[in-house]
């Protein structure tokens, strides 16, 4: 994948697909959801808080770019049935997938393990593991109805290696590498789908705010500064390329 990080796409990249992008409201999120929608594509823009996708909405509707849409979902305590209801209605409506980007996370307080409540485990994993695996599962057909499509689920180094203090996140991190790997072996050779890990590297947002208070957020790069890698990833250029991990820090 060298240079997906200097990646520079045209203007048209994305135009006429549908991706869908979960946790749009803030952060990454948001920004790959604009950038999505400038290169063209309809983006549907999941999370928990109305407030904060309609401010997306507006941005995107603000600079004339094709017509979002809101689906509301607290991937904490959707189940089966909130998943299998939203590809319902995403059939309904759009009848295809070209593209999903897992971007929802829950951030945690550093914490020893010790001291870690179950329902706080629980809860990490819950969001940040097994909604990507869920929803991924309940939108393949969705995906296989598209020409080919791009399933990219973010990563950090925790999900890598082992961050102290950290330990759910980083448990549920190391499984959505697994999970990268998982799809891919078992969709590559039957599917157009292809599945890839991004890994950002640190970036400036409310997540990275409550596992490290102590970080000057000045320090970091500001997520808009990010999106080569995500509209590589997402766009036909990375046509063949699954079962990858793009770390931003390895590419430099
Ligand atoms: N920032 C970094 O330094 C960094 C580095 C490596 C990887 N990452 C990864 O990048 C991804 C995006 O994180 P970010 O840094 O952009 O943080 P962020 O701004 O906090 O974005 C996380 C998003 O997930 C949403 N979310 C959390 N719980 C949810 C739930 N129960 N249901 C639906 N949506 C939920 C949040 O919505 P609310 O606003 O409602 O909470 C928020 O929009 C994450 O996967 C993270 O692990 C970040």
């Amino acid at each position: 994948m060298s240079g997906a990080l200097n990646y520079d796409p045209p203007g048209d990249l994305l135009r006429e697909k549908i991706i869908l992008v979960t946790g749009a409201g803030s952060g990454l999120g948001r920004a790959a959801a604009v950038a999505y929608a400038h290169h063209g594509a309809t983006v549907l823009l999941l999370g928990r808080r109305e407030e904060a996708l309609n401010d997306v909405y507006d941005e995107i509707e603000r600079r004339r770019l094709p017509q979002p849409a809101v689906l509301l979902l607290d991937l904490a305590t959707a189940n089966d049935n909130s998943f299998q209801e939203l590809a319902v209605t995403l059939r309904q409506e759009f009848g295809r997938l070209d593209g999903v980007l897992h971007s929802a996370a829950l951030g945690a307080q550093p914490l020893p393990l010790e001291h870690l409540a179950m329902e706080t485990w629980d809860r990490l994993l819950r969001v940040n593991l097994t909604a990507g695996y869920a929803l991924t599962r309940h939108c393949l057909p969705l995906l296989r109805a598209a020409a080919h499509a791009s399933v990219v689920f973010t990563t950090c180094a925790a999900g890598h290696g082992v961050r102290a203090y950290q330990g759910a996140y980083t448990i549920a991190k190391h499984g959505v590498e697994n999970l990268v790997t998982l799809f891919h072996q078992e969709l590559a050779s039957t599917s157009r789908i292809r599945v890839n890990a991004l890994d950002p590297g640190p970036c400036a947002t409310s997540l990275r705010r409550v596992a490290f208070p102590a970080e000057d957020p000045a320090k970091l790069r500001q997520p808009a500064q990010l999106m080569a890698p995500y509209l590589y990833l997402m766009g036909d250029d990375s046509l063949g390329v699954s079962g990858q991990r793009l770390d931003t820090r390895q590419e430099t």
